[in-house]
């Protein structure tokens, strides 16, 4: 085999890389996309946007005005979030009074899986069963710490939450 044919060789399983890569890079956006697509119309569960303030942390905002966000526009009323910046397991949200909006992870505190939204004022874990009030607080084992909690504030439509 010449040198020719080596070099032939060689590009042609670089343009095969290139492709596959490209390919693959291609997939992924679709995918991404897709995922975004499917994140904005799943209205159950609020949408958040996660800018990082001048310090330098992370915080994420949930805009009250956007559909899937209006059930914590109201006093007594929760949010769920998905899988944010903040929190990769998701933040429960609780509409306290017309000034205050509690925020807490999703990570249950007995073994780490991802609790449910509030239904009645409880987020019960589907791996145990321990539930947790609005406060954060277990009202039933096996759990026996709070959720973590975030700080939230909320100024017109807009609640910032940030650790
Ligand atoms: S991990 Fe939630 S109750 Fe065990």
């Amino acid at each position: 085999m010449n040198d020719n044919n080596i070099n032939t060789l060689l590009n042609n399983y670089c343009n095969r890389r290139e492709f596959v890569k490209d390919t693959l890079t291609g997939i992924g956006t679709v995918a991404f996309g897709s995922f975004m697509l499917v994140n904005q119309s799943g209205c159950s569960e609020g949408s958040p946007t996660a800018p990082t303030d001048s310090n330098g942390e992370t915080s994420i905002t949930v805009d009250l005005s956007f559909p899937e966000n209006s059930a914590l526009a109201t006093v007594g009323g929760t949010l769920a979030l998905t899988a944010n910046e903040l929190d990769g397991s998701g933040i429960l949200l609780y509409r306290k009074s017309d000034t205050s909006v509690l925020a807490f992870s999703r990570i249950c505190t007995h073994n780490g899986c991802t609790i449910g939204s509030f239904q009645n004022g409880t987020s019960a874990c589907p791996c145990h069963g321990s539930q947790f009030n609005t406060s954060g607080s277990v009202v039933n084992g096996p759990a026996v710490n709070a959720l973590k909690q975030y700080s939230a504030t909320i100024v017109g439509d807009i609640v910032t939450i940030s650790p």
